[in-house]
């Protein structure tokens, strides 16, 4: 698929964001996944493109759903959380897409601790953003959207 188009992008959430807002706020923001997703949808509506988004706890879930996603979107932002820094399968699902992908990190992982530096799954997207809070999906819809313009 072109990046000329960009009418339909994909977002989602690996494992324990679900618990945003509770979990550890001092390091990942005060506001809830559905504070986030309302604020992604709408920053989609103002963009011109239509978003969805999608959160699982489960690796073969977010597998599944990248693999899906190959054939029914034209752009995918994705924070792996966990499996970040652990999953093949979810670096080679990323790698069979033919669209860009961005990698989003509430936290900078580079400043955490060294288990987090690695990132699995970085070497099969376009971009990273990491430790800009929830304003990095909003950034990375943008991006995509930009990339899109550019390209046509
Ligand atoms: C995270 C960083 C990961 O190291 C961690 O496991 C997460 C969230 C982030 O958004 O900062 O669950 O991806």
């Amino acid at each position: 698929m072109s990046v000329t188009t960009m009418k339909r992008i994909l977002v989602i959430h690996g494992p324990n964001l679900n618990r945003l807002g509770h979990r550890e706020p001092e390091i990942y923001g005060r506001h809830t996944l559905a504070a986030i997703d309302a604020e992604i949808i709408q920053a989609g509506e103002a963009l011109g493109v239509d978003v969805q988004t999608f959160q699982s706890n489960h690796e073969g879930e977010l597998v599944g759903r990248i693999q899906q996603a190959a054939e029914e979107v034209d752009g995918l932002v994705i924070n792996p959380a966990a499996y970040t820094h652990t999953s093949v399968a979810l670096r080679d699902a990323l790698q069979m897409l033919d669209f860009p992908v961005i990698e989003v990190h509430l936290s900078n992982i580079y400043q955490r601790e060294d288990f987090r530096h690695h990132s699995m799954t970085a070497a099969a997207v376009t971009g990273q953003i990491t430790g800009l809070g929830k304003d990095g999906y909003l950034l990375a819809l943008d991006a995509l959207v930009r990339m899109a313009a550019d390209a046509s």
